[in-house]
């Protein structure tokens, strides 16, 4: 794995963006996948200022969304890629998706996703945030590392960690669908993106600890290219062989 320790936001997302680019670049319909949440914010800012270089025909799939919510609620997932992703970086809507929260038949519409990812040919690039319960996509702890795209019960820490999006801790859906660990694993490189104290338990248990179900994004020591991208205090429980790469 490939550790960047950066201080500065700026920088940070600078770093992302190259590792982005560089598997974009040269591809005809290149795929992004796309994390919601606070996290990749920076990055998508980076590359709306990059926007002129980003590969025409760009396409992207979410990694998640909130069972039940209307994609043109400004909280649900559909509405954050609107907003940081598809219009900023001027993607042609139809080339970006979102798993449908709403369908009538949620286990199609999971298959459906599936289908569409293979058909687009897989991501390129995935962006991963991490959850502090080591949740990625919406994996909570003890996900199948053969997941697929499916429907999940949020953790309660995972919909406590959400509220600040709603008026009500209430109104945090309980369920969503999600891309499932082994969908993640087959895109081509991976870059997770954490910054914050908080997180610095899951980052350290991701990298150094058992590879196993408890904490789902130690999955990702099985993928050949994840590059992690992190501020001090989130790498701030590395020891070893991760604590030796920080380089900024
Ligand atoms: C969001 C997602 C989640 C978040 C994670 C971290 O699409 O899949 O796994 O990446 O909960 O969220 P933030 O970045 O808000 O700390």
């Amino acid at each position: 794995m490939d550790i960047a320790v950066i201080a500065d936001p700026a920088a940070r997302a600078a770093h992302a963006a190259d590792l982005v680019e560089e598997l974009l670049t040269g591809r005809a319909e290149p795929v992004l996948g796309v994390a919601t949440g606070a996290s990749p914010l920076e990055l998508y800012a980076e590359l709306e200022r990059r926007r002129e270089r980003m590969p025409r025909g760009l396409g992207a799939f979410a990694l998640d969304e909130y069972v039940g919510i209307d994609p043109r609620d400004p909280r649900s997932y559909a509405g954050v890629v609107r907003d940081h992703v598809t219009v900023p970086l001027g993607l042609d809507p139809r080339r970006v998706h979102v798993p449908d929260g709403r369908a009538a038949d949620l286990a199609a519409a999971c298959r459906a996703y599936e289908e569409a990812i293979a058909a687009s040919g897989g991501v390129d690039v995935q962006i991963v945030g991490i959850g502090t319960n080591g949740h990625i996509g919406f994996n909570e702890p003890g996900s199948s590392f053969d997941s697929r795209t499916r429907v999940v019960e949020l953790a309660a820490s995972t919909r406590e960690a959400n509220a600040r999006y709603f008026d009500e801790p209430s109104e945090v859906p309980t369920h969503a669908v999600t891309q499932g660990i082994a969908t993640i694993l087959s895109a081509r490189r991976i870059v997770l993106l954490a910054a914050g104290a908080a997180k610095a338990e899951a980052v350290a248990a991701a990298l150094e600890g058992p590879v196993d179900p408890a904490c789902p994004a130690s999955a990702l020591q099985r993928h050949p290219e994840v590059h992690l991208v992190l501020d001090p205090d989130a790498a701030s429980q590395l020891r070893g062989v991760a604590a030796s790469s920080v380089r900024g």
